[in-house]
């Protein structure tokens, strides 16, 4: 696969996708007087977290487990995945004017920036330490190739929207179905 110095590295790819994730959230809180809108925004956090986690696990957690100090980096990112998930899987049902969704919202954006931190202090620079700069890039690559898990915002010319996702408004069991459809193509 070629790559070129304008190619992003996965690293930069997944820190976009971070800090998109962070971006859903602060709109969900800013349309707090908006239950319809926010429940879609919801469902998009859902969709997005769910890609991105699939793509390290897919591309990221591979290499960093078999680097040195890596595979407890490596457990403790499944598992907070695992329990993102679950959260996930509590809110999808729930209807933002139900009293508990801003309680479960509230969980999954605690569990959503431990995920960042954790990324960002020990699982990039873990993967960093393990790949040359082209073998990042080529990682970077290889999400972008993936058409079932790159990221839909516009980081180069845009696959994808929100209006024209069609995994969007897929709820119930959005989740499933997101983890279904991804690993169709795997
Ligand atoms: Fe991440």
């Amino acid at each position: 696969m070629s790559t070129t110095e304008d190619t992003p590295d996965v690293i930069a790819v997944l820190r976009d996708d971070h800090r998109h994730v962070e971006e859903l959230f602060q709109k969900v809180q800013d349309h707090a007087r908006f239950r319809d809108r926010r429940k879609e925004l919801v469902d998009q956090v859902t969709i997005e977290l769910v890609r991105h986690m699939v793509a390290e696990e897919e591309y990221v957690h591979p290499i960093v487990r078999d680097a040195a100090d890596g595979r407890g980096t490596v457990d403790r990112a499944v598992a907070a995945n695992a329990a993102a998930e679950a959260l996930m899987k509590q809110l999808e049902p729930l209807a933002p004017t139900d009293e508990v969704f801003d309680r479960v919202f509230i969980k999954l954006m605690a569990a959503t920036h431990c995920h960042v931190a954790d990324d960002e202090a020990q699982l990039f620079p873990r993967l960093a330490a393990a790949c040359l700069p082209t073998e990042l890039r080529e990682l970077g690559e290889k999400v972008y190739a993936d058409k079932s898990i790159r990221p839909t915002r516009p980081h180069r010319p845009a696959p994808a929207t929100s209006s024209d996702d069609p995994l969007v408004g897929r709820v119930p069991h959005l989740i499933d179905r997101v983890r279904d459809a991804l690993a169709g193509n795997h």
